[in-house]
């Protein structure tokens, strides 16, 4: 991956920078993997996606996962879509419609949704699993009615600082001969593409996500979190016994300092509408 950059930096919650010149193709995600470590993490992104939708009554959900977004949503609001391409993670949520929550089968790239049909469309850790993120936002903003006073598309992606980015990026990257990750470049690229479609007015917040290892003792820690990054982030890989030894040492380092858990912080951006006075 190239790393200079050519578009304006949109803010330094966007970076690090330079920014890539290009995306590096989706991450690939297990069922398991994934089960794994959101049952680890304390996540602040929720309540800020929620505190942000307090004004709209239409939310649309793209990437529901296991529904903690949706849920919360709906708590809030009464109801929420979501939509959601892997079949049992959507069979898995259906439950959820006796708190608001109704779940549609379908892709970022293409939803199955009319135009306008939303007053808000939120995706949070989505665009690194998409195979094209910029059809992803133009797809949510395609869905959000812009004359709406609440109308946004927001999205949650890593911060610039996410230790877990830069562990996969420093240990798995190179080892599975595969692009680095660049999450600011997401948010980054989301951003212009929005302003494009009339959602100019962008803000960032970062939000508080920790992976927590409650194991006993720094080597007890480090074995866990090996085991659950290596199985969460290549499941099935050939090469996953390689990479488990590898994320070793510098987990050890990191855990060496009493900590029990991995930052996994995220950013949350929120694109309106521009208003003008
Ligand atoms: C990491 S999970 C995040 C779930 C949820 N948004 C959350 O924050 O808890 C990503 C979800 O996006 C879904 N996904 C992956 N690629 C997608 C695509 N192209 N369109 C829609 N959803 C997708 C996955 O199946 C998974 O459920």
């Amino acid at each position: 991956m190239t790393m200079e950059s050519t578009v304006r930096p949109l803010d330094s919650l966007a970076g690090p920078y330079p920014l890539p010149l290009d995306y590096r193709g989706a991450h690939g995600l297990s069922e398991q993997g994934w089960l794994g470590m959101e049952a680890r993490c304390e996540r602040h992104d929720i309540a800020l996606v929620v505190d942000t939708l307090a004004g709209n009554r239409r939310v649309v959900e793209i990437g529901g996962g296991t529904g903690a977004v949706a849920r919360a949503v709906a708590d809030r609001l009464g109801a929420v879509t979501t939509v959601e391409p892997h079949l049992a993670r959507a069979a898995a949520m259906r439950p959820l419609a006796e708190h608001g929550v109704t779940v549609l089968p379908g892709w970022a790239e293409e939803l199955p949704l009319g135009d306008g049909e939303f007053d808000a469309a939120v995706a949070t850790w989505l665009l690194h699993y998409t195979d094209d993120p910029d059809m992803a936002v133009t797809e949510m903003a395609r869905t959000v009615d812009a004359s709406h006073p609440e109308a946004k598309v927001v999205l949650v992606q890593g911060a610039p600082d996410n230790e877990l980015i830069a562990l996969w990026n420093r240990t798995c990257a190179a080892l599975l001969g595969e692009p680095e990750d660049h999450q600011g470049y997401l948010l980054d690229r989301a951003a212009h593409l929005l302003a494009e479609h009339g959602f100019a007015d962008v803000s960032l917040t970062r939000a508080r996500v920790d992976v927590v290892f409650p194991e006993e003792g720094a080597e007890a820690k480090s074995r866990a979190a090996a085991e659950a990054l290596a199985g969460y982030w290549n499941p099935g890989h050939p090469k996953l016994a390689a990479l488990r030894e590898a994320l070793l040492p510098p987990l050890r380092e990191h855990f060496a300092t009493g900590t029990d858990r991995i930052g996994d912080d995220a950013v949350m951006l929120v694109a309106r509408p521009r208003r003008t006075a």
